[in-house]
């Protein structure tokens, strides 16, 4: 259903430009495809599920047009996984050739599941570093050779809120990390070629395929008291500042990480440590950590 909140930026602002949106057909990606599309870009959202993407690009394209946005403004379903190298490459080549550009690149698809670092199959390890980290790379490196290098163009990439670990999901905190550093040094290596890149960090973020996916809405629930904004986020939330990170009001912004987390982050408790009397290597002064016990 399209949401009541609509865009604070002008309408033409992505007039005649291209943007590839990864995992755009569902929850944070389609609200950023749906904000792109709105303010007149176009938009080849891509995944794993064509028809996912496809119902998600007829709803968007519906949405633009009953709102009488600029005519350039289309969405474009394209099937790839990104875990494969050679799906990204066809991803991008098939964007310069149909649509003409990539100006934008939209690192959103990636994926993780709760457990203990201890309990995770190095399969479920591998899955998640793999979509993650090596399929941002993928998307990054050839966003770059088809358009980019010879063209700039501007990258965001949405990691997690992993600035004080991730505890309970630390597969993701690590690859997401990476790309936060990987960022670091492409803002640099890139910056000749006119690309920049940025990352926002999401905090607990509700949407109906998040919740599908840890399968119930208790896990955004007991964030709430962790969280001093006291509520959780939403992805037109984050849409927004994907948008001004893409845009030329951001034109001097490149290489930093946005938490959008309502200071999650700042505040965040949500690991219980287990008591663990005895366990933890006694110090110099033991005497009186003793006497506390
Ligand atoms: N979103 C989540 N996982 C993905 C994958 N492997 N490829 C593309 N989009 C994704």
């Amino acid at each position: 259903m399209a949401s009541k909140l609509t865009t604070v930026f002008c309408k033409n602002l992505f007039a005649g430009k291209v943007a590839v949106v990864t995992g755009g057909g569902t929850g944070i990606g389609k609200a950023i495809s749906k904000e792109l599309a709105e303010l007149g870009c176009r938009v080849v959202i891509a995944s794993r599920k064509l028809s996912t993407l496809e119902e998600a690009a007829k709803e968007l394209n519906k949405y633009v047009t009953d709102k009488d946005q600029v005519k350039s403004s289309v969405v474009y379903p394209f099937q790839c996984n990104i875990r494969h190298e050679d799906q990204v490459e066809a991803l991008m080549d098939y964007t310069v050739q149909q649509h003409g550009r990539i100006d934008y690149l939209v690192n959103n698809g990636g994926g993780q599941f709760m457990s203990p670092l201890a309990y995770m199959k190095t399969k479920g390890w591998n899955a998640v570093i793999d979509t993650n980290l090596n399929g941002t790379y993928y998307c990054l490196k050839h966003a770059y050779h088809k358009w980019m290098k010879e063209n700039g163009g501007s990258i965001v990439n949405i990691i997690v809120d992993m600035l004080t670990g991730f505890p309970g999901m630390a597969h993701t905190g690590a690859a997401r990390a990476a790309v936060e550093n990987m960022s670091k040094s492409l803002a640099v290596e890139w910056a000749s070629d006119g690309v920049r890149i940025n990352n926002i960090a999401p905090g607990v973020i509700y949407s109906p395929t998040a919740a599908a996916n840890y399968k119930s809405d208790d896990v955004f629930d007991m964030y709430l008291e962790n969280i001093p904004a006291r509520r959780v986020g939403y992805p037109e939330e984050i849409s927004g500042a994907v948008c001004f990170l893409l845009s030329p009001a951001a034109s001097y912004t490149t290489g930093v990480t946005v938490a959008i987390d309502g200071a999650w982050g700042l505040y965040k408790k949500n690991y219980e440590v287990p008591d663990h009397e005895g366990k933890w290597p006694l110090g110099v002064h033991s005497d009186y950590v003793k006497s506390k016990l």
